[in-house]
């Protein structure tokens, strides 16, 4: 049996020393649940960001986009159903004042009404977790605007919209990637659950008599989608919301959850939403969100399958899964991110072996020329053996060696980052090359 070589505290270390993501505000104290995406962070976050994007609209041609305001009328918040429902119930310990969700406490606790810390708790009080603010100089209740708690009903308010303009016909999605807003109570594993965070939610609009289906296909869709992004399998499964955890708004969900180093989590939600999100804006707002099917002349409220994923959260799910240690020599130990190439910060690095003889100035040629196709970065520092260790931490699937023989013949060497092999290419093959490579990209069985 092989030890798991991820834990919470190295990830979060290479995160902020390799510029991964950082501490909110750190010359301050920094503040609880809330993180900054650095030079590399921010291009890994676009980059899960953009392959979702390519998976839910250029790959699907019934799905189309959609970027809302993340500040929307307020009856949007009471249709929904969040002005009444999107609550925690809360205790504090009357102590320290340290507040805790009921549900997150043993039964011991909840029994016996003491806090972890072993102090009385006090009585249990419901929380809404949406955040408030003002719109305009007046505070009164009229002026009261939230920050969205998901994307998704920015969705549903421009289902007309979105019928009228584009050319969709049942069945068809929209898909939305955008920040939401949280007040929960966070304190602990980094960023897998913060106040302020991103989702990537989409909408699958259905004939009610189809939303079985749908929501099975969708089921199955999510968890493959996961897998081309080279997730081990065995780190992913499905589980049911029984009865009890439904949201309010759902006949069936199941999560997709993943194996962090703390433990099975969720990851995404599928929810089969039924009719109930236009069905309580069209009473809310008055308009007539039906739909009506130009073929059959049949009129109905379309039923809504839901599949909903953290984007920050599937940042710090790809960082677990794609960490590891590898012995590559008598107690030698790479530190290795086998990060997907579509999703890597870095796609390809160019390494002159030395920098005379005219090496560095082909190598500056040959990363310029990648440039437009590929994220690339230009090294010179130090041993060759240490600059491949610098990418392979931060996940770079190709290095691309300039060296004396492509002086004569104009051929380099490019390395496999999860394999360390190395091939002698053209300078001529090398963009087709990865981009082959990158098309083809199986991560391999650990
Ligand atoms: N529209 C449905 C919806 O929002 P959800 O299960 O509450 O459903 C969907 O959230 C996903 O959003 C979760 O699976 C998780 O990945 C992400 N998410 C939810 N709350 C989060 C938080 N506080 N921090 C980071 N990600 C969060």
């Amino acid at each position: 049996m092989t030890t798991d070589p991820r834990t919470m505290d190295k990830i979060v270390s290479l995160s902020k020393r390799r510029g991964f993501i950082y501490p909110s505000s750190e010359i301050y104290g920094g503040l609880a649940s809330a993180w900054d995406y650095g030079p590399l962070g921010v291009e890994l976050k676009n980059r899960v960001a953009r392959f979702w994007w390519r998976e839910m609209t250029q790959l699907h041609d019934n799905i189309v986009g959609l970027d809302a305001s993340i500040l929307m009328h307020p009856t949007v918040w009471k249709a929904s159903g969040h002005v009444d429902n999107f609550a925690d119930l809360m205790v504090e310990d009357t102590v320290t004042n340290e507040r805790y969700r009921w549900d997150h406490l043993t039964e011991e606790q909840r029994e016996a009404k003491t806090s972890p810390n072993g102090n009385p708790l006090s009585e249990p009080r419901v929380f809404n977790l949406m955040f408030s603010t003002h719109l305009g100089p007046v505070q009164d209740s009229s002026s009261t605007v939230y920050l969205r708690p998901e994307t998704a009903q920015g969705i549903y308010v421009n289902f007309k919209n979105v019928v009228q303009t584009s050319r969709v016909k049942i069945p068809f999605g929209i898909a939305q990637i955008g920040k939401a807003f949280r007040n929960e109570i966070v304190t602990k594993n980094f960023i897998f659950r913060t106040v302020e965070f991103e989702q990537m939610e989409m909408q699958y609009f259905v004939h009610p008599s189809e939303d079985e289906k749908w929501f099975s296909t969708w089921k199955a869709a999510r968890m493959e989608y996961y897998e081309s992004l080279g997730i081990r399998p065995e780190r992913l499964r499905f589980t049911e919301h029984g009865p009890d955890e439904l949201a309010h708004y759902a006949k069936t969900a199941y999560d997709i959850e993943y194996e962090f180093p703390f433990g099975w989590q969720e990851l995404e939600g599928i929810h089969n939403r039924t009719d109930y999100d236009l069905s309580r804006h069209g009473e809310f707002s008055g308009k007539d969100l039906t739909y009506l099917d130009d073929q059959s002349r049949e009129r109905f409220i379309p039923y809504i399958i839901e599949t909903s994923a953290g984007l920050t959260r599937s940042v710090l799910m790809v960082l677990c899964d794609a960490y590891d240690e590898e012995e590559v020599g008598e107690g030698d130990v790479r530190t290795v991110l086998h990060l997907h190439p579509r999703i890597a910060p870095v796609t390809v690095a160019v390494l002159p072996l030395v920098k005379k003889d005219g090496l560095a100035e082909r190598a500056r040629e040959i990363e310029r020329e990648l440039r437009d196709d590929y994220a690339t970065f230009y090294d010179q520092g130090g041993a060759i053996g240490r600059r491949y260790r610098r990418q392979d931490e931060i996940g770079t699937p190709y290095c691309v060696t300039i060296d004396y023989e492509t002086m004569e013949k104009d051929t380099v060497t490019i390395r496999y980052r999860d394999s360390m092999e190395q091939e002698r290419i053209a300078v001529a093959d090398l963009a087709n090359h990865v981009r082959s490579s990158i098309k083809s990209y199986k991560r391999a069985a650990l």
